[in-house]
């Protein structure tokens, strides 16, 4: 396959806009700075022909399809997916300089989202109200019905271009819903590519909209449209918290970021913590919202957790997405490991040690671990999204849990003891949507309640949970003959 070539513009109705005058915009190689292609910027034409497009299927095609057909289109999605694994994983190692295992398991996800979109669309039911439950309710009947929202905004960002579509769009037309996409400027061409999987499919024409431009140009119009009926986004904190502020009365749902703590007690595997949590802190470079950010680690087992984490971390393989030995790969973009650099220096000048790592090529960030931190260090507090991990001693269960609780966000912790009391107690003491036991917070399965609390987001993907946020309940009353 040629490495470079991909040109794209926004597919609306089924039909590639591209030229007469649309702004370009070159996509690179994260890692090695190459051109792989280029993309024509959607005119705000461009997103009113969508939004308009996306309307019309909804009420004229969309809303009527039944549940079976629409779980149809999604598995024959899912299987043209599969089939194409390689394809995709290889465009996400180019696009988002995903390494290319990482790629693979990306895809897999991916198909697996479908699927249980597929049969979460023929599960969407609604329920009898027992009217007679209220004075003056004999003789009436009370039907509450799920109804699709209508067009759905959907936001993407660059570090799961695929499989965080796929929660977007999986949820949507589950629902029947239509939608308007808007994926990340660096990572269009999964999207793209994306859309035709749908629309080989079989997913009506103009369900599916991909619009390509940068958030103030695009994003934000998509998100304050009056014909959107729900925005679902994920991303920064910062955006988030703008797109919350300007989409007035829609529903939103939004998966932020957060800078996840993982506990590690002295009664814990050793072996098997470290293991994952290598994994959990630098796999896609830490540009995951869930990474293992801030690792606590009990006094009495402090060294001996250090000293195997580090010779662990010292074995990753750094290079090339596209080799299959690659376990770290670039950042995003130069910019951004300058970034993480810069953080990682301002720590150093507050007194923070460096056990391995610490420099940069590049776009490349080596993995970094430190130790000697503050809580008020940018590298603790904020959300590094770098492969740069803390650790942090503790003494006792009260201690480190204020200590993990210490936090502006509250997406996973992870919390690693045999003691099932203790882990449990953990489990409601930490301020997090979700709580891993003996696994890394970095773990995320694709069927289960996933979302933030504090600055972390706003409602739940999963798919059965994140589907019926894609629905409306409609009341239906019947006042029978006496
Ligand atoms: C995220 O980084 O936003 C999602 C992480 C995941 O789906 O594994």
């Amino acid at each position: 396959m040629s490495h470079t070539g991909f040109e794209a513009g926004s597919i609306i109705a089924g039909q590639e806009y591209k030229g007469e005058g649309r702004d370009t915009l070159e996509v690179h190689n994260p890692f090695n700075k190459e051109v792989i292609g280029r993309i024509h910027l959607a005119t705000s034409e461009d997103l009113d022909r969508a939004i308009v497009t996306a309307l019309k299927v909804f009420h004229t095609t969309m809303k009527k399809i039944p549940a079976y057909q629409r779980a149809a289109i999604l598995r024959r999605a899912a299987d043209i997916l599969e089939e194409r694994t390689e394809e995709f994983a290889t465009i996400l190692a180019l696009e988002a300089g995903k390494p290319i295992r990482d790629g693979r398991a990306e895809v897999k996800r991916g198909v697996q989202v479908l699927r249980f979109s597929a049969d979460e669309a023929k599960k969407l039911a609604g329920e009898l109200v027992p009217m007679d439950a209220a004075v003056g309710g004999e003789n009436r009947l009370g039907l509450v019905k799920r109804v699709p929202l209508g067009v759905v905004g959907a936001i993407t960002p660059f570090n799961f271009p695929l499989n965080l579509a796929l929660h977007k769009l999986g949820h949507a037309i589950a629902a029947g819903n239509t939608v308007v996409l808007k994926p990340a400027e660096k990572t269009p061409f999964s999207a793209i590519q994306l859309a035709k999987v749908f629309e080989e499919a079989g997913l009506p024409t103009g369900a599916l909209n991909v619009v390509l431009g940068f958030g103030p140009d695009i994003g934000e119009p998509l998100v304050q449209d009056e014909r959107i009926s729900k925005v679902t986004f994920t991303g920064s904190p910062q955006v988030g918290l703008k797109i919350k502020q300007m989409a007035g009365l829609k529903k939103v749902t939004l998966e932020l970021g957060s800078n996840s703590p993982n506990i590690i007690f002295d009664d814990a595997e050793l072996d098997r913590a470290v293991n994952s949590l290598v994994k959990g802190a630098f796999a896609f470079s830490g540009q995951v919202c869930i990474s293992v950010q801030r690792i606590y680690v009990q006094q009495t087992v402090y060294d001996a957790f250090v000293e195997r984490f580090v010779r662990q971390v010292n074995e990753l393989q750094v290079g090339d997405p596209l080799q299959e030995s690659t376990d770290i790969g670039p950042m995003i973009t130069e910019e951004a490991a300058k970034r993480a650099e810069e953080w990682v220096k301002e720590a150093l000048e507050g007194g923070a040690k460096v056990l391995t790592g610490g420099t940069r090529n590049g776009s490349v960030m080596a993995p970094t671990v430190l130790v000697n931190v503050k809580p008020e260090m940018k590298v603790v507090c904020q959300e590094v999204f770098a492969p740069v991990v803390s650790i942090i001693p503790f003494t006792t269960e009260r201690e480190v849990i204020q200590m993990a609780n210490n936090s502006n966000f509250g997406l996973q912790a992870g919390v690693f003891t045999q003691n099932i009391d203790r882990a449990l107690r953990l489990a409601d003491a930490l301020e997090t949507g979700g709580v891993w036991i003996n696994e890394i917070s970095t773990y995320r399965q694709d069927n289960y309640p996933y979302g933030g609390v504090k600055q972390s987001g706003v409602g739940k993907e999963g798919v059965k949970y994140a589907v019926e946020d894609m629905t409306d309940l409609k009341f239906i009353g019947i006042k029978l003959g006496s």
